[in-house]
């Protein structure tokens, strides 16, 4: 800061004696709404574009740099662009309707609508990529978390399983990313998970959840306005811990698969089409599946379902042959404590990869698609210790997806930026609760940019972290 002050002492020579006291910092500069500067040659293009919340941590970011003369923010993409070398781009600016753009007085080009803006040092300019958490209380223990608009308000809500509580909480999103108390719905004994879905084809989302230690999954169902009927039960295996909802038999019907822990297997239950369900069918799988994800890895445009196994090192892939024929394929992997699982195409070629959290490693494995469902290609990225869960999402507005990850002994979120052919960069960590167990990477507050929503197992919350 000594430094750009000196650049414009002689513009601010008057001002600091009475700006030290306030601890405010002060540059004076042109505004020009709706003018986009202009480079007359690719050498003064921005030698800096920063993502930031609003013109005044533009501005702030200008002041932090000695070499910055002007800035442009897009109000639209909160890109803040940095330029120097504008001394000679004399008078070349556009119309360009949703910018502003400030060039610093010392350049004096600009004299128009000039204005004088200060700024208190302690403004929180968005240093990174998210703001502080914002927390939301939930039942005991909340394992499993989804993010669905439950309402039909066009507004992600947030549902969440209450382990230890038997309930569902439902937080309502009232529409600006700011979510209400949760309502809980009753459920089984331990739901250790949730997915929602739309099961009786009305257009309304409807919620199922796994009950680990009633053997069980309950179906509720959306009475309209947000509003859910009394669970309805439904058998399955030993110890459901991980639940899926999708057409597994191409009827335009949504069903349910559920990994049933200790039974070695999987379980799917035919939705009948009215949101009821026929008894689960069974699939081996090998001991302890503790996560399932349904995607389509071989490109026949049927659902196969991917299924990783606690103390396994292979995760089993299940093609989907023919409306409910399903062949068991064990693909090796190197990790050998898989807690969670997910599938994304990280590289861009169109193919679903898979994401594997490996809790004891202390990292993320990346299973890259050939295409035919095999997975010669595998990446391992540390992460924090103990990661639980992973989300996917694209977090820099570069069409790529990136990586959430939840470390639950060190109580924080991870983001992983994708490099483009599906290698990540180290993770940027966020302080969430007390052990994280789920995370999900979406936008909450509808700005076209993801933001972090995170179920903190150990401290009964849910942290939402806006994107700036
Ligand atoms: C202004 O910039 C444009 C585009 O970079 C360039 O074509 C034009 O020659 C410049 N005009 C002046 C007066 O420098
Ligand atoms: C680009 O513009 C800068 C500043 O006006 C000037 O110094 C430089 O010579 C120009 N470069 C080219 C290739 O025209
Ligand atoms: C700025 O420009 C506008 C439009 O050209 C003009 O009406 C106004 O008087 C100017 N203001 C100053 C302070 O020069
Ligand atoms: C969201 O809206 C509520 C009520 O209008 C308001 O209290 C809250 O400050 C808003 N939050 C944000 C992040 O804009
Ligand atoms: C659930 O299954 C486990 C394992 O078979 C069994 O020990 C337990 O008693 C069952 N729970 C209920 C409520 O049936
Ligand atoms: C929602 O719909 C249910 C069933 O139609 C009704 O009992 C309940 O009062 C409604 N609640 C609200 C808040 O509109
Ligand atoms: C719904 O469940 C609650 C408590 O679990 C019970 O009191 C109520 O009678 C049930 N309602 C219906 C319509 O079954
Ligand atoms: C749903 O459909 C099944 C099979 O067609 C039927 O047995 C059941 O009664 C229906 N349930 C409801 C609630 O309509
Ligand atoms: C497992 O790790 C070994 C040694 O790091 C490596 O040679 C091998 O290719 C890996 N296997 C897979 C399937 O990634
Ligand atoms: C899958 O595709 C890869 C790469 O094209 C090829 O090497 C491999 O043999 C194929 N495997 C099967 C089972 O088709
Ligand atoms: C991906 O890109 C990075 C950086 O450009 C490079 O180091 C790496 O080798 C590439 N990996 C693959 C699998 O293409
Ligand atoms: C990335 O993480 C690895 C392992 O934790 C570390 O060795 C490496 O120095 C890190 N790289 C950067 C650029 O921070």
């Amino acid at each position: 800061m000594a430094a750009r002050l000196n650049i414009c002492f002689v513009h601010l020579f008057v001002l600091v004696a009475q700006l030290v006291a306030q601890n405010t910092h002060l540059m004076t500069m042109s505004i020009m709404s709706g003018w986009q500067f202009q480079c007359a040659n690719s050498t003064c293009l921005p030698f800096a574009t920063i993502r930031m919340l609003n013109i005044r941590n533009c501005q702030i970011a200008c002041l932090d740099q000695v070499q910055c003369q002007a800035i442009t923010f897009h109000q639209s993409s909160s890109n803040c662009e940095l330029f120097s070398n504008v001394l000679n781009q004399n008078r070349n600016i556009s119309i360009n309707a949703g910018t502003i753009t400030m060039i610093d007085m010392s350049g004096t080009r600009f004299s128009n609508g000039s204005i004088t803006v200060s700024t208190t040092a302690t403004t929180t300019a968005c240093s990174s990529l998210f703001l502080d958490p914002t927390t939301y209380s939930t039942g005991s223990t909340p394992f499993s978390m989804v993010v669905a608009d439950v309402n039909n308000d066009n507004h992600l809500d947030i549902i969440v399983a209450n382990s230890v509580s038997n309930n569902v909480g439902i937080l309502f999103n009232i529409g600006n990313g700011t979510f209400r108390s949760q309502t809980v719905y009753s459920v089984g004994t331990n739901p250790r998970s949730v997915a929602v879905a739309d099961v009786n084809n009305d257009n309304k989302s409807d919620i199922v959840v796994a009950n680990y230690n009633s053997n069980t999954t309950s179906v509720l169902l959306n009475a309209g306005n947000g509003t859910f009927l009394n669970q309805t039960i439904y058998s399955v295996g030993a110890n459901p811990v991980s639940i899926v909802i999708a057409d597994m038999n191409n009827d335009n019907k949504s069903d349910i698969i559920v990994a049933n822990y200790n039974s070695s297997n999987i379980g799917i239950l035919f939705n009948t089409g009215n949101g009821t369900f026929l008894n689960h069918s069974i699939f081996e799988v090998g001991s302890y599946p503790i996560s399932l994800v349904v995607a389509d890895v071989n490109n026949d445009n049927k659902p196969d379902i991917i299924v990783a196994k606690e103390y396994s090192n292979n995760i089993s892939i299940i093609l989907n042959m023919n409306n409910g024929v399903f062949l068991n394929k064990a693909i090796q992997v190197n990790s050998t404590h898989i807690i969670s699982i997910t599938v994304a195409d990280v590289n861009n070629d169109n193919k679903p990869d898979i994401i594997t959290v490996n809790c004891d490693a202390n990292s993320i494995g990346i299973l890259l698609n050939a295409g035919n469902g095999t997975f010669p290609n595998q990446i391992t990225r540390s992460v924090g210790a103990y990661p639980r869960a992973v989300a996917v999402g694209d977090v820099n507005s570069d069409n790529i997806p990136d990586i959430a990850v939840v470390n639950a002994a060190v109580s924080n979120v991870g983001i992983l930026l994708n490099t483009g052919n599906g290698t990540f960069l180290n993770q940027t960590t966020y302080s969430v609760g007390d052990t994280p167990a789920s995370v999900a990477l979406i936008d909450v507050n509808n700005d076209n940019k993801p933001d972090i929503i995170v179920a903190n197992a150990g401290s009964d919350e849910i942290n939402v972290i806006l994107h700036c």
